[in-house]
């Protein structure tokens, strides 16, 4: 850690921190949102791998840290050109970060009760280009689709309060009106 930089180990302290003293999803967001940002651009951490994709699910997952629990997990995404993620959940909250280019983030609504199995009503709400050091701030049960148009690899820092193969996420197709689990590829 160089004196003006940020961290990973420092991310990692503050997250153990703000997570200790509030369960409110909107103030954990609202405080994990800005250092998510400070280590997106800080860009310490970042190593040649981390830019490694899987052409089979379109973009590639890297660790950077949970705790043994599975709580507080910290992942950069690489996605590849022209490909993205089905709309999803997480089954916790999440804060993503844009680290490298820009990535389309289309937010949905959920309509059903979520009574019915495997059954899912979705309608599109939004969605915006998230450039390097901008912000996605989703609560449990937030819905989002990712894709990237540009040309080459972008990188985004995900934070969760749960890693997400552990944290029941669904995917939808709201086409289909279906839910199915999304369980993605982690190195
Ligand atoms: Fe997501």
């Amino acid at each position: 850690m160089n004196d003006h930089g940020y961290s990973l180990d420092a991310y990692v302290a503050d997250l153990r921190r703000i997570t200790g003293a509030t369960r409110d999803e909107d103030e954990i967001l609202a405080e994990v949102g800005p250092l998510a940002q400070r280590l997106a651009l800080d860009k310490s951490w970042l190593e040649e791998r981390h830019y490694e994709t899987d052409p089979g699910q379109g973009f590639g997952v890297h660790l950077l840290h949970e705790e043994p629990d599975h709580s507080l997990a910290v992942f950069v995404v690489a996605w590849l050109p022209g490909r993205g993620a089905p709309p999803h959940d997480h089954g916790t909250w999440a804060v993503v970060a844009g680290v490298e280019g820009t990535e389309r983030n289309t937010r949905y609504s959920r309509h059903d009760d979520g009574s019915r199995e495997a059954y899912a009503e979705l309608t599109e709400k939004h969605a915006f280009d998230a450039a390097e050091g901008e912000l996605i701030c989703m609560k449990t049960g937030g819905i989002h689709a990712v894709q990237n148009n540009s040309d080459r690899v972008t990188l985004s820092l995900h934070t969760y309060g749960k890693h997400i193969n552990h944290s029941s996420r669904s995917q939808f197709d709201p086409e289909e009106k279906s839910k199915s689990d999304f369980i993605v590829r982690v190195e």
